[in-house]
């Protein structure tokens, strides 16, 4: 019987590749994606503990879920709520305890079991918590990927993180550091380009951590290995991957970005902090040092590599000097694009109960001066950009009607005018302006690979 199934999604890209997955595994039961959860007979929320104010908005999402399905049982429907990922993992069957019409609570290395967990939810009228730990399990019973991610995909090959980071949840939400094996992820790159993508982004909580079973010649394969080997797929035309840790920045994976031209020149590296005090307390393994020569020897093998970072502000002991320090760090490098954050006291981490908290309204501050440096260098950056020809793959509508969205290789969102064989394609660009978050541009020449035509398309 065909059924509707709204799955919102929160936090980080490993949570947008779960809930593909989690489609591929409802639709043999008959479920299709909706629109929206008030056309949902099942709602999943997939969601992320990485900070308080994540955790917040799902308990808030719950209370109008909440409302909807009150209204469905009202008038003789039904309807199943969900809470999966991470907050799912974190808090159990808490969950139910607080939110009673929550009928299903799973972790991200459990949801293969959908569907038992739906046929129990019918059965028993809710109440089921599954919280297995086993990525290896999840990744054996799987479905085969679908076709459904389009020029641009997601692919989850490691996950999970042995670094416990003083202030971090995820070694505790998504478990020990596990690498799928290196043949496996092969099938399902083929697939995804088979389906149609140009792109893939290969996905890990620590990714360049990957060690994959099964290498060529038997060997144990690293990140490096496997980008080598997704490149020669004809039809892949661009490799990202994210997110990774300075400490495995292997030497081989940094020349392979001088060597391997579908290696996209973008890379996001978090370092959090550029004070080696901090970075000790936060358990980094490693001083600001390691991180410039990490950077100095990207840029020798890809000068023009433009860099992304997340920072954390206010962390338990941080004083101005050390915040000094971060600053410091991130004009020697410059950004191409920054993720910051106020630190957030997360349950269970070690951070969570120092005594040298930093108030909020130094947070507050700091968060807003680092901002403004990040912004600066963003715009020049963009900026930089403009009166150049870009590649661009154009994979979605943009904000405004007859407008198309995409990337350029240094992974910034590009819009121009919609017009007929863009969509899809690798394109070149001219620039008229950068800003803060895009740049916009003209499509110089028409030349879609699909059409094969310079001049004006007009498939
Ligand atoms: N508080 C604030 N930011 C955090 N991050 C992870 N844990 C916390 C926390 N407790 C940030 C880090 C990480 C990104 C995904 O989220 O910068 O790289
Ligand atoms: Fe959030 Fe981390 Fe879970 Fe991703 S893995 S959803 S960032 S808590």
């Amino acid at each position: 019987m065909s059924k509707k199934l709204y799955i919102k999604t929160y936090g980080c890209q490993m949570n947008v590749y779960d809930t593909v997955r989690m489609h591929d595994v409802m639709a043999p039961l008959g479920y299709s994606a909706a629109e929206s959860y008030e056309d949902a007979d099942m709602v999943i929320l997939n969601t992320c503990h990485i900070r308080e104010k994540a955790d917040e908005k799902v308990y808030s999402d719950l209370g109008r879920i909440r409302k909807e399905k009150d209204r469905k049982t009202a008038s003789g429907e039904k309807m199943l709520v969900a809470v999966g990922g991470c907050v799912g993992q974190a808090e159990g069957a808490e969950i139910i305890k607080r939110a009673p019409y929550v009928d299903m609570v799973f972790g991200p290395q459990s949801y293969h079991q959908l569907p038992e967990m739906v046929t129990k939810a019918i059965r028993d009228n809710g109440g089921v918590v599954e919280l297995d730990f086993a990525p290896v399990d999840k990744f054996d019973k799987l479905p085969e990927v679908s076709n459904s991610q389009g020029v641009s995909a997601f692919l989850s090959v490691q996950e999970g993180c042995d670094k416990f980071c003083s202030f971090c949840v995820v070694p505790y939400t998504r478990g020990v550091e596990y690498s799928r094996p290196f043949a496996t992820v092969m099938t399902e790159a083929r697939k995804l380009v088979d389906g149609g993508a140009k792109e893939i982004m290969l996905l890990g909580q620590n990714v360049n951590a990957y060690h994959g079973e099964g290498g060529q010649g038997g060997k144990i394969a690293g990140l490096a290995d496997l980008i080598d080997a997704l490149a020669q797929i004809n039809g892949l035309e661009r490799i990202r991957y994210t997110t990774s840790h300075p400490r495995d920045m292997s030497y081989d994976l940094i020349a392979i970005h001088g060597s391997e031209a579908k290696l996209m020149p973008y890379l996001h590296l978090p370092v959090q902090s550029g004070s080696d005090e901090i970075l000790k307390k936060m358990n980094r393994k490693h001083k600001a040092e390691l991180y410039f020569d990490i950077i100095d020897r990207l840029r020798k093998v890809r000068h023009d590599i433009a860099l992304s970072s997340d920072f954390i502000v206010g962390f338990p002991g941080e004083t101005d000097e050390n915040f000094e320090d971060t600053m410091n760090l991130i004009r020697r490098v410059g950004y191409a694009s920054v993720y910051s954050f106020k630190y957030s006291q997360r349950p269970g981490t070690p951070a969570a109960v120092d005594e040298n908290q930093v108030p909020e309204m130094v947070k507050q501050e700091r968060l807003a001066r680092l901002q403004a440096l990040v912004h600066e260098q963003q715009i020049a950056f963009n900026q930089s950009a403009v009166g150049k020809t870009m590649k661009v793959l154009f994979d979605r509508d943009g904000k405004h009607d007859g407008q198309l969205l995409g990337k350029s290789e240094y992974m910034q969102s590009v819009y121009v005018k919609e017009a007929p064989g863009l969509r899809g394609n690798i394109v070149d660009v001219k620039i008229t302006a950068g800003f803060l978050n895009s740049l916009t541009g003209e499509v110089s020449y028409l030349s879609c690979e699909r059409h094969g035509c310079t001049g004006s398309c007009a498939a």
